[in-house]
This record gives structure tokens, sequence and C-alpha cells, in this order.
């Protein structure tokens, strides 16, 4: 009879391999594999019907004509916070699982009690499993949150078999896992946490998911590279992943989809932390712009886009003579590259001496912009710090900047200028590009068209005195 088998599997990336390596051929990373005995264990419920790779032949699937396969619309459960469910992409699908990860802290916990708590008092049992806290921290959490409710149960439990046999006993509409990383698989010999364990807890958790119609929503712990931790592959089994942001010392949260089987990508959710719990942000912009001070140089609006959503953020600047010969750049909240051509651009295209400056460029609010359109709003921020000039009031910008110091075209232009009317300014400076194309120019905003980074800031300082 063969003894339980080892293997070797790289706690980073999950390559698994006959014996110990020092570098992980995968990911390279070093000293990472450690063993994992697996014993020929599933848990009783589930040996039935289609246990691992056994899978009988009686279930086996017949191929379909595509036109003939109506999915229709996936059953979807409405959880009541229209924000998660616009990340989700109108709600959560039946059967579903989804990761969701970010920083400790941020408010993974939160945010699912809040959705477990709606989802218990519209539609039904809610299942809280909790690895991590106790019953009576995450019952303190709740009274806090005013996320009470007879049908929210809280179930604390590491061991997956015992949670899976009280998926089948209680029968939930939801059940929430926090986290991955604490539950255990006892046919594992490897520590929770480790890539095997978090592995095969999800893939047991997603078989049930499957066979009760019942979506899981999974926390995940994300390492200071950024990853989920535990193995990648986590990424790969489940449907849908969700990204928690924001930083601390800042109120507002974002939730993105960066992977979805049942939804755009696209779609972003924006939340404030507050002492009740997370609210959600339905007017992002007007909170991002409400601390904007008024005629200061240095501080530009850019018209970005979050998702399909426009949003209107002040990009900073603060320039000053280097007083140690090798001038110093530091960037918040946009691409540190991207700033250093944009800057290299305005010394060489636009003949501003910026070269020998320090230069700062901040994003108010605590925000990531990732997009180019947001190029105009750094150069102009630099620009004006520069010169000591605040922008002509009520001026919104967008536009990437090109290395011959073009201003070149960005998608959406519309709903920029829009979102720039709703809010009461006056005044757009955008790519000549996207003039030319825009269908409707909405009333009570001038829309300046630039072909380069030279005319767009002479349009955005007009009417300013220097
Ligand atoms: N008693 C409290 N009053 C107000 N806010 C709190 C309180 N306790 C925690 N928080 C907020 O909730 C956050 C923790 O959220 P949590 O959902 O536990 O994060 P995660 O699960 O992502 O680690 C804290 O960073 C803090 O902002
Ligand atoms: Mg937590």
């Amino acid at each position: 009879m063969k003894g339980p088998k080892g293997v070797f599997v790289c706690q980073e990336c999950g390559y698994e391999s006959a014996k110990w390596m020092g570098k992980c051929p995968a990911c390279a990373s070093w000293n990472r594999f450690a063993e994992e005995v697996r014993h020929e264990a599933a848990p009783a419920r589930m040996s039935g019907r289609r246990s691992g790779s056994g899978r009988g032949l009686a279930s086996a699937a017949v191929p379909i004509p595509v036109g003939q396969v109506i999915s229709g619309d996936e059953e979807r459960l409405i959880t009541g916070i229209g924000e998660f469910d616009r990340v989700l992409g109108g709600g959560i699908v039946a059967g579903s699982v989804a990761l969701i990860g970010g920083d400790p802290g941020i408010g993974k916990s939160t945010i699912l009690l809040q959705v477990s708590a709606s989802v218990a008092r519209r539609i039904g049992p809610v299942l809280y499993v909790t690895g991590e806290e106790s019953a009576r921290q995450v019952g303190l959490r709740a009274a806090r949150l005013d996320a009470e409710c007879e049908r929210l149960l809280v179930l604390p439990e590491t061991d997956v078999v015992s949670i899976i046999e009280q998926i089948y006993a209680v029968r939930p509409a939801l059940v929430v896992v926090d986290s991955i990383q604490t539950m255990d698989y006892a046919g594992l010999e490897s520590s929770p946490g480790s890539v095997g364990q978090v592995r095969e807890c999800t893939a047991l958790l997603m078989r049930v998911a499957k066979e009760q119609g019942v979506p899981i929503f999974l926390v995940g712990h994300v390492t200071k590279s950024g990853a989920i931790a535990g193995p990648k592959v986590l990424e790969h089994i489940v449907d849908t992943v969700l990204y928690f942001e924001g930083e601390s010392a800042h109120a507002h949260r974002i939730i993105r989809a960066v992977k979805n089987r049942y939804g755009s990508t696209n779609e972003v959710g924006i939340f404030a932390m507050t002492d009740s719990g997370l609210e959600q942000v339905e007017n992002p912009s007007e909170m991002l712009l409400s601390e904007r001070p008024g005629g200061a140089a240095g501080s530009v609006v850019v018209a970005s886009l979050e998702g399909t959503r426009p949003l209107l953020v002040e990009v900073q600047s603060l320039v000053a003579r280097s007083v140690t010969g090798t001038p110093r750049r530091t960037t918040t909240g946009v691409d540190y590259n991207r700033t250093a051509i944009i800057i290299a651009v305005l010394e060489r295209r636009a003949g501003f001496a910026i070269g020998m400056e320090d230069i700062y460029v901040n994003v108010a609010g605590g925000v990531a912009l990732n997009e180019p359109a947001v190029d105009l709003g750094i150069a102009a921020a630099v620009v004006s710090s520069f010169r000591g000039v605040p922008a002509a009031g009520g001026t919104v910008v967008f536009g990437e900047v090109g290395l011959a110091g073009e201003l070149r075209a960005v998608n959406h232009a519309d709903v920029r200028v829009a979102e720039a009317q709703r809010l009461g300014f006056g005044r757009c400076v955008v790519p000549g590009h996207n003039l030319k194309n825009m269908t409707r120019r909405p009333k009570g905003v001038e829309v300046v068209g630039a072909a380069s980074v030279r005319e767009a800031l002479d349009a955005v300082f007009t009417g300013v005195r220097s």
C-alpha cells in the first residue's frame, strides 16, 4: 500500500515539484518550497456525485450547437447596496465565487458584513464564516454598523468540511468566508494559508457553490507586493476578483473588479469609510473637490474616468528650486515615469526651464489616476506652480501629452465635459481632435480645443495675470 504522497509546492506561485528546490523555476523566488502531503479523503458530503477526478461517465456532458444554448440572464441576487451591485455587473450571480482582496484594515470585513445584513434582510439567511475574528468581534461590528438581523448567522469555524456541512444544513442565500487564508482542510498536512490549503479549500467551496447555486464571497489578504496572498492560481479558479483600494488616511474607498466572468471589469464602486461603516458615494467628484483651495497656483482640476464614470480630481504640484543639484521628483497618485516624461516635454517642447527644479505632484484625496487623459492636468499643475500663476477660474482640463509636445485625443470626451458642466465649471481645455468629434456641446461650457501642450497651457492661463 502506498503511503500519503508528498509534493513540494512553491508558496509564491503554486509551482509543484517532486523534490525540494531552492529557487522556483516558475517565479524565480528563493526558499519558498514547502512539502504538502495529500491524504486521499474527500469530505463526506462531496464524495458522491462528482468527487475529484473520478467523474462518472453518467454525468458526461453532450456538445450543443452554440445557438441553442440559451443562457438567458443569469439569476442575480441584488444586494441592495447599489455601488456593490454595480461592480459585480448588477448583483451577485447565483453559484458564483468571488474573491475580495485588499490591504488589512481597508474595510473588507466591514463591507461584507454590510452586504450580508442587507441580503439577510431582503432575501434570506446569510452564513458569515469568520476564521479571523471571534463571533463576539463580529457581533460588536454588526452592532456598530447597524447590521444586526435574525437571519444573519455567524459561524466561527476554520475547518472547511464543517463549513460545507453547515452550508448544506442552513441552505443560505449567501456565504461569506473571512478569510480564505484561515481555512483548513484536514486532508492536507500543510498549515492554513499555504498554497495547497488555500487552493484546496477554494476548490471545495467552489464545488458547493455550483452544486447549491449559492454565491460565496472569499476574503483574501494582499501581500506587500500587491498580489492576493497564496497562489496566483486562486485568481484563475474563482469567477470574480474584486480589489478594495484606498488609503487608510483618506475616507474614500474604491472597489474594482479585476476579473469578472459575469460582467465588465470597467465598473468601480465608490464608498467612504465612516463610523457607521462604508457609505456609498453617489457624487464622487463633489467629494474629491470639496477641499480644493480656490485660485491657488499649482492646483488644476482634471476630468478623469474611473471605469465608465467621470471623476473630477484636483492635481496639485509644487515646483521649487533644487538646493542639492540633483532635482527631486516625487509623485503620489500619478505614475512617476509618466510624470518624468511630461516634465521633459514641458522643458524641451514648451520651453519651460524646469529641468533643475524639485517637482512634487500629488492627487488630492488619495485617489490613484492612471490613464493618459490626466497628462494635461499634470502639465498644467506643474507649470502653474512654476510660474506662480493659478489656472483660470472654473477650468477643467484633460488630454494625453505626446513626446512631440502634441495633445492627443482621449476616450469619452463628452462624458468628461458633461461632468464638468454638471459641477458648474465654465471651461474645458481639451485635445483639438476630441473637440472636432464632439457630437453635442453642452450648454454653458466653453470647450477649447488645443493641438499642443503649449496651446493648451495658453488656454489654461488666459485672462490670468502673471
Ligand atoms: N470602532 C470603530 N469605529 C470606527 N471605525 C472603525 C472602528 N473599528 C474599525 N473601524 C474602521 O474599520 C476599518 C477596519 O475595517 P475591516 O473591515 O476590519 O478591514 P479588513 O477586514 O479589510 O481588514 C478600520 O481601518 C477603521 O477605519
Ligand atoms: Mg477583516
